[in-house]
């Protein structure tokens, strides 16, 4: 069964009952036992639920893998996987572009608890073999990174992580499982924020995490009845009924994508434009090899002042400026005061992070009308400039 066939059929049977093609929300906290300790598979909807067991075998299936876990949000995701192995002492390698929250939770949450955060540029594999010692209990990657989406060499990056008996966990939330299927290249666990492109409509926080090897996810799973982040049987739903069109999304998306990218790059006003489909991104050549499509994400450097950049992101048409992404309603952020606002200043311009940087999630809107709003976008700024300039200054 190919990938959009899965998505819409595998584990989501007609409702037995009533023949209801599309079957309920199991809104329920419990389950009524034949005698004590007798059920039928239900106990208590924070350990189980009929909704999300669903889900849940349906992002097993997308990912490939036998085992999945739902969580309230990606961070509790996340979360359930850093606590579940890391112990004081051990260490975690991540990527400069990490995701902010992921940054946060390790430095604000783990760190204070004795675990060494090693920040390393991923994309360069003798980077990441100096990083790992025998304590490194995670190589944590993402790819494409948010926000500049860069590219780490999955494969390459498992073998090392393996040859030192570390884990490695891929957050897979930017590529999805449409583009990237990142067991199949080593991983041992995937972490998702379902909240983007999986539920796909900006009205969910969910997440999900993943693994090939019962005895990797046992712990995993342990925490999620344990601590008890799980999404509602209503979120779920919303998930399953996102997830069904997820193929078709991720296409327009990556349309959507490509167009905004070729219209950026080479603009007087843009200084850089990050895209894995660009032939001049780094790990170009990378993505090409491990993805099947380039995702649906675009940031650019704007060679503008603050109040330029953050006029720009504000006054947009179609993009409302939001954080968050892979929904189908066009998005635009400034990570440095947004997304990546937990990093502190001096951090992020050591990593790269600029200040002029937008990240851009185009939704499933018309290619053109989503082109032509940036590009407006780029001319005010022009027509503010030449009004501020002096008078003679133009014939000069
Ligand atoms: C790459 C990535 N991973 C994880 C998360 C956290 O997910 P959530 O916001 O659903 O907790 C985000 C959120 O933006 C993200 O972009």
């Amino acid at each position: 069964m190919r990938f959009s066939t899965k998505a819409i059929h595998t584990g989501q049977p007609s409702e037995p009952e009533t023949g209801a093609l599309v079957a309920p929300i199991f809104q329920t906290s419990t389950y009524e036992q034949e005698s004590p300790g007798h059920d039928k598979g239900f106990s208590y909807s924070r350990t189980n639920n009929p909704t999300r067991q669903r889900l849940e075998g349906v992002l097993a299936e997308l990912e490939n893998v036998p085992h999945a876990a739902a969580f309230s949000s990606g961070i509790a995701a996340e979360n359930a996987v850093l606590q579940a192995y890391l112990r004081p002492g051990d260490e975690v390698v991540i990527p400069h572009d990490v995701y902010g929250g992921t940054y946060r939770i390790l430095n604000k949450v783990f760190l204070p608890i004795g675990i060494t955060i090693k920040q390393i540029d991923t994309g360069d594999l003798a980077a990441v073999e100096a990083a790992i010692t025998p304590k490194t209990r995670f190589v944590w990657i993402e790819s494409p990174t948010n926000p500049r989406l860069l590219i780490t060499d999955i494969a390459a990056v498992a073998k090392l992580t393996h040859a030192r008996k570390a884990l490695l966990v891929v957050d897979n939330t930017f590529a999805t499982p449409v583009f990237q299927q990142p067991f199949e290249l080593g991983a041992d666990i995937v972490v998702h924020s379902v909240t983007k492109y999986l539920a796909g409509h900006s009205d969910t926080v969910q997440g999900a995490a993943l693994a090939k090897d019962a005895a990797v996810f046992e712990p995993i799973k342990f925490l999620q009845n344990a601590t008890g982040a799980v999404p509602s049987p209503f979120d779920c739903w919303l998930t399953l009924r996102g997830l069904k069109t997820l193929e078709l999304r991720m296409q327009r998306h990556e349309e959507n994508a490509i167009a905004i990218a070729k219209a950026l790059n080479g603009q007087p006003l843009v200084r850089r434009v990050y895209f894995p489909g660009l032939l001049d991104h780094p790990g170009h050549e990378i993505a090409r090899k491990q993805m099947t499509g380039f995702g649906g994400m675009v940031s650019f450097e704007l060679d503008g002042t603050m109040d330029e950049v953050i006029a720009f992101a504000s006054s947009r048409r179609y993009f409302a400026l939001a954080e968050s992404l892979g929904g189908v309603k066009a998005l635009i952020c400034h990570p440095a005061t947004m997304t990546h606002a937990s990093i502190p200043a001096e951090a992020r311009a050591q990593l790269g992070l600029s200040d002029s940087l937008l990240r851009l999630s185009p939704g499933c809107e018309n290619a053109e009308d989503l082109v032509e709003d940036l590009l407006e976008g780029l001319t005010e700024i022009e027509r503010a400039r030449s009004k501020r300039k002096p008078v003679g200054a133009a014939a000069r």
